[in-house]
């Protein structure tokens, strides 16, 4: 179940959330506060587990193109990341350190989940997307991403420019201070 945490930023390991919830009307009013779109997209029934990038992108074809109505986002695909791809350590770690990108970064989960650490202000606002879950993260805004030790999701990613996607790290050792994905959902959220 996608999941909402807001921690303050304390320069302590693991402080305490001030803020949690799973209910998807509270989660996207608290982001939108702050800047950020979320949104809860009806499944598709009709869409097995495993569809092809093509079958994906042609379930959604309202809700793209309703969101590439709203951005710059002429590019958009799906991917697919799964507990036996043999990079998924290396692309896991990519993006696992504070970093910003000069591009909005848009996703929407298809299955799986993944967990999206942004810092605002003197805030750390932890989102566990799961499947239906839209997200949109404003260029310039600091987060990281944790896919875990057992990567599982299809996601469709909307873009400006893919080739020049590319992440500026901030340098700050935050992420650290704060749980990891398999974390929350060991402990159930
Ligand atoms: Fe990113």
């Amino acid at each position: 179940m996608s999941h909402l945490q807001i921690f303050p930023v304390t320069g302590s390991h693991h402080p305490l959330p001030h803020f949690a919830s799973n209910d998807p009307a509270l989660i996207t009013a608290e982001l939108a506060q702050r800047g950020i779109g979320f949104e809860r997209w009806p499944a598709r029934v009709e869409l097995p587990a495993g569809a092809d990038a093509a079958a994906v992108l042609a379930a959604y074809a309202t809700e793209i193109k309703r969101v590439q109505s709203k951005g710059t986002y002429p590019t958009v695909d799906a991917i697919r990341m799964t507990p036996e791809h043999p990079d998924r350590e290396a692309l896991r770690q990519k993006f696992l350190s504070e970093h910003t990108h000069s591009e909005d970064e848009v996703r929407f989960f298809v299955e799986g989940q993944g967990l999206f650490c942004l810092h605002i202000g003197d805030e750390v606002l932890q989102v566990l997307c799961e499947a239906d879950d839209w997200i949109s993260v404003p260029a310039g805004t600091k987060h990281w991403f944790d896919m875990g030790n057992s990567p599982q999701f299809c996601a469709i990613r909307f873009f400006d420019n893919p080739d020049g996607w590319v992440a500026q790290f901030t340098g700050e050792a935050i992420a650290e201070q704060f749980p990891l994905l398999d974390e929350k959902t060991l402990h159930g959220g």
